[in-house]
Order: C-alpha cells, then sequence, then structure tokens
C-alpha cells in the first residue's frame, strides 16, 4: 500500500472551474477504491472553509519565503463528504472577492504566484512528514497551481540532507496555462533551481516549466494529447522541455464518474430510468424548452453549447456560424461564462433569435445534466483538447457530440462515417480544420443523420454504451506509483544561493492584510 498525497487547485463539488474539478475528484476517489492510502490538499477557499463540519487537526504553519506567511493547515471534514481532506487555511489569500483565480484589482499579477507557492510549499512540507507523522511516498500534483511542488520537495532534501524523498508526479490538465511570473520570484520563495539554463526566458520563469523538469514523470490526460504537446503547433512554448523527457511523459485518458452522469439515476432529472428510451428522452427535452423559453417542438433538433466561452472551444466560430445555423430547423442552448467579447455576441444572438437561440450566462451544474439529457446534438468543437469531458458526459445520456478531431477527442470519438455506422463503432460526428466550413459541414451532417431516425438512434446508442472508467484510469496511474515509489535514491545538486531582491510583493502583503 502506498501514501499517496494529491495537490489540486480544484475538487468537485466544492471547488470547479471546469474539467479540472472533475477530474481531480473522481481520480482520487478511484485511488482509494482500488486501496492506497490517499489525502488530498487544497486551498482553503471560501467555497470549501465554509463547508468545514469538523477540524481534525489544525498545525500552524510559518511558510518561509522572503517574508514569512502565516497560515493553518487542517485536515478536515466536509458537509455531505465521506473523504476527509487537507486544506491551506489562510483567509487573506483564499477568501478574496472575485473569481478563485482572479487578482486583486490594481496588484501586479502576483496573488496566485504567493497563493500556489504557498500552496506547492506546504504540500511539500506535509509530503516529507514534517506536519505529522504521516508522509506521502507519492505527490500527484495536478496543473501548474501544484507544479513547483517536485522543486520544493528537491531543495527540502537538499537543505537537510535527507535520504529518502517523496517521488512525484504532475499530471498536465492544460499546457496553455502555466503559472508565469518574474524571474526573482525564485528566490522571494526561497527556492533554487537546479538547472537554470532552460528557463523560458532570462526575466521570467513559469510553475509548469519546472514542474515539467523536476517531477519524477509527467502525464497529461489523453494519449494523443500526449503526442501532441511535445510539438511546437501545440507545446505551447514548451515543446522543448517537455520533448527532453518524452520518454517519462505517458498519456492517461480521463474517466466518467457515472455516479454522476448516469441516465437511470441522474438527480437532476424530472425523468429518470432510462436506458434507452427515446420516449422519456423527448419529453425531457420538451420540458427543457418550456424551462429555457424555446418554442416547443419534437422535431426540432435541438444542439447544445455548455462550455466556457473561449478561443480554445472555439466559441468565435460558432459565432461566426449563428445566422447560417438559425435558417435551419435547430434550436440553440447554450450555458457558460467566457472571454467578452464573445459573452456580448451570444447576449445578442440570444436577442435576435427568440424562442431559437438561449444563454444562460451562469454555468449551472444540474442545469448541465438537464441539457445534456434533453438536447440532441452536443456542440463541443476545440482547437486542443488535453481530453474533453463534456462530449464524453453529453453521450452517456445520447447527445450525440460535434467535435473537432484533437487531443483526447481523437480517443474518444469516433466519426459517423457510414462505415463506422455500420460496424457499431460510430458514437459522434468528428471534423478536422478549426475552420468556420469544417464546423458548419459537420454540424450539418449531424442533423442530416438526425433526420433519419434508425440511423440517428443507433448512434445514440452507440454514445451511451461508450465506457470511459476512471477505475482503468486509477490503475494505469497506479503503474506509475509504484514505478517512481519505490524511494528513488536522492541525486546530489550543486547550486549557488541566490541573491534575494527587494520583494515586489509588499503592497500586495499590505492589500491582503498580512504584513
Ligand atoms: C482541462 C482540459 C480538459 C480536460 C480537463 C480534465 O479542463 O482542458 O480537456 O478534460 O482538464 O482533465
Amino acid at each position: 500500500m502506498l501514501n499517496i498525497l494529491f495537490v489540486s487547485s480544484e475538487y468537485y463539488p466544492f471547488i470547479k472551474t471546469g474539467g479540472l474539478g472533475d477530474a481531480v475528484a473522481s481520480l482520487y476517489r478511484a485511488v482509494q477504491i482500488s486501496g492506497d492510502n490517499a489525502a488530498i490538499l487544497l486551498p482553503g477557499y471560501k467555497a470549501l472553509t465554509e463547508n468545514i463540519v469538523e477540524v481534525i487537526e489544525d498545525h500552524a504553519i510559518s511558510i518561509p519565503f522572503s517574508v514569512v506567511l502565516q497560515a493553518r493547515l487542517k485536515k478536515v471534514r466536509l458537509r455531505n463528504h465521506s473523504s476527509l481532506v487537507w486544506v491551506l487555511d489562510c483567509h487573506q489569500f483564499f477568501h478574496q472577492p472575485g473569481g478563485i483565480y482572479e487578482e486583486i484589482e490594481g496588484r501586479e499579477g502576483h496573488l496566485n504566484t504567493l497563493r500556489f507557492a504557498m500552496l506547492s510549499w506546504a504540500a511539500s512540507q506535509l509530503a516529507c512528514g514534517n506536519i505529522t507523522n504521516w508522509s506521502a511516498d507519492i505527490v500527484h500534483c495536478h496543473d501548474w497551481h501544484t507544479a513547483l511542488v517536485p522543486l520544493f520537495i528537491k531543495n527540502e532534501v537538499q537543505a537537510k540532507g535527507l535520504s529518502r524523498a517523496p517521488a512525484t508526479l504532475l499530471t498536465i490538465h492544460n499546457l496553455a496555462f502555466q503559472g508565469h511570473c518574474r524571474r526573482e520570484y525564485l528566490a522571494i520563495l526561497g527556492l533554487k533551481d537546479f538547472t537554470p539554463d532552460h528557463v523560458q526566458s532570462e526575466n521570467s520563469f513559469s510553475f509548469l516549466e519546472l514542474g515539467i523538469k523536476h517531477a519524477d514523470r509527467v502525464s497529461t490526460v489523453s494519449p494523443t494529447y500526449a503526442k501532441e504537446i511535445l510539438s511546437e503547433e501545440l507545446g505551447c512554448g514548451l515543446h522543448e522541455v517537455l520533448a527532453a523527457r518524452a520518454d517519462e511523459i505517458q498519456g492517461i485518458l480521463n474517466g466518467v464518474d457515472y455516479n454522476i452522469w448516469h441516465p437511470q439515476t441522474d438527480k437532476y432529472l424530472a425523468i429518470t430510468n432510462y436506458e434507452f428510451d427515446a420516449g422519456a428522452r423527448l419529453k425531457i427535452k420538451m420540458l427543457l424548452q418550456r424551462e429555457l423559453g424555446l418554442k416547443q417542438s419534437a422535431n426540432t433538433a435541438m444542439l447544445s453549447f455548455t462550455n466556457r466561452l473561449t478561443h480554445q472551444k472555439m466559441a468565435d466560430v460558432i459565432i461566426d456560424i449563428i445566422p447560417a445555423l438559425m435558417r435551419q430547423n435547430v434550436q440553440i442552448v447554450s450555458m457558460g461564462e467566457g472571454q467578452d467579447e464573445y459573452v456580448d455576441a451570444f447576449r445578442k444572438a440570444a436577442k435576435a433569435y427568440p424562442g431559437q437561440f438561449t444563454y444562460l450566462e451562469k454555468f449551472g451544474e444540474p442545469m448541465e445534466h438537464r441539457i445534456h439529457a434533453g438536447a440532441d446534438i452536443c456542440l463541443s468543437p476545440s482547437r486542443f483538447e488535453p481530453c474533453g469531458l463534456n462530449p464524453l458526459y453529453a453521450m452517456c445520456y445520447g447527445s450525440v457530440p460535434v467535435v473537432r478531431a484533437t487531443g483526447g477527442i481523437c480517443d474518444t470519438v469516433c466519426d459517423a462515417s457510414l462505415s463506422n455506422i455500420e460496424n457499431g463503432t460510430a458514437n459522434g460526428v468528428v471534423f478536422k480544420d478549426a475552420s468556420e466550413a469544417d464546423l458548419l459541414g459537420s454540424i450539418e451532417r449531424a442533423i442530416r443523420l438526425y433526420e433519419k431516425p434508425d440511423q440517428w438512434a443507433k448512434l445514440q446508442k452507440n454514445a451511451m454504451n461508450s465506457s470511459f472508467l476512471w477505475q482503468r484510469a486509477a490503475s494505469e496511474y497506479r503503474n506509475i506509483y509504484t514505478d517512481i515509489g519505490c524511494q528513488k535514491p536522492v541525486e546530489e545538486c550543486e547550486t549557488p544561493r541566490e541573491h534575494v531582491p527587494d520583494i515586489p510583493f509588499a503592497p500586495l502583503l499590505n492589500a491582503v492584510g498580512q504584513s
């Protein structure tokens, strides 16, 4: 049995801005079920601390950056939640108003650097057994927010002359977010980078780059994305750093938590218990049409778009084809926040096409379930896609995804070509180029299929029968854990101590009330 410490910025159902929260919570559960001794450390955002029902352990910690920061590490029980979690509690940093990644207005963008450096440092201490008598064999870090953990552990090993250290795995859920900050932060955080020549630029570094270089192993959330990020096109400036470790980068496909996404048991649906019953599906669709003020019509293809309105999700291309789509017998139900100009365009479309186009700005979990259960086609195109959970969720309910062949989509969705429909492998409609013509063409192809009830039923059935189990992912991760976890010998590192510059975050500390 291994001791595994997960560290993440998001954790469903308490903190979620996207797929990261879902993936971490589900994988954590799957790893626990598979018998390992797993713990998780999370930032003490308000949505988390207000759900604490019992504090089991409470440790005051002093974080030794160039200014010492005070915080508490608490092991807690959360409301209606069976797993215990560790929380890094520091209201000044994690209870700021606005979204969880929002910087304090007028400041220079340092808050997130400090927040996630604190989280990473706390994880390194917990993992090394400096907080309690529990220590980790493996620290499993998720995304840039936690990517400094490997380097903090190496620094700890060197400072204390440890002969054993926890091994580290960094999972990249989205390479586009890297956590850039000014180079002097390394010294401010008390960190020595043992490979200083490789940093992306002279004046800055990114958490993710350091994570990729210092973690014992790196993974990402699908096999195809694992290959794609080695290329300049999709490597987001890190392709060379990644390519240098190509043999140690693995793609493990995410799963779906079928306790949450299942048409027979879904607590958010007015009608449940449908295996594949077109009648029940139709009722849900009509209820949804009524609820959202759309024209009630059984035969109108209902298209959903429940992604963040971003360039990654091709929101701009969707906007360009709205007029062409609205000339056909279709309805669109869209939901999600995003970039201002896209939000504006979606608002305008809702005004221009009442009863045919609806837009809910605020993302809501229950509504997402009802949309997947009622809509016929799930639009989920992406310019790049590490895994892509949205189309997988839609498939659970027989909503057929229209997606672009990139990243995890290539590992999950099989195009409805005639031969694939015949041989029973088709579960969606896939297009190639991130262009208006290809997107519109594939949506129209999906609509033509929708108009042929027999073919459509087959496609829906295949989508519903597609299975993406977290247990499979957990057992692949376990192979990595056992590979790297056999108390690797600690490397000798030699670097000069860096000069600690003036503290640029003093005004920030004032602003959050820690000075
Ligand atoms: C990120 C990726 C998405 C992936 C999710 C969970 O949100 O963009 O593709 O499914 O993380 O790993």
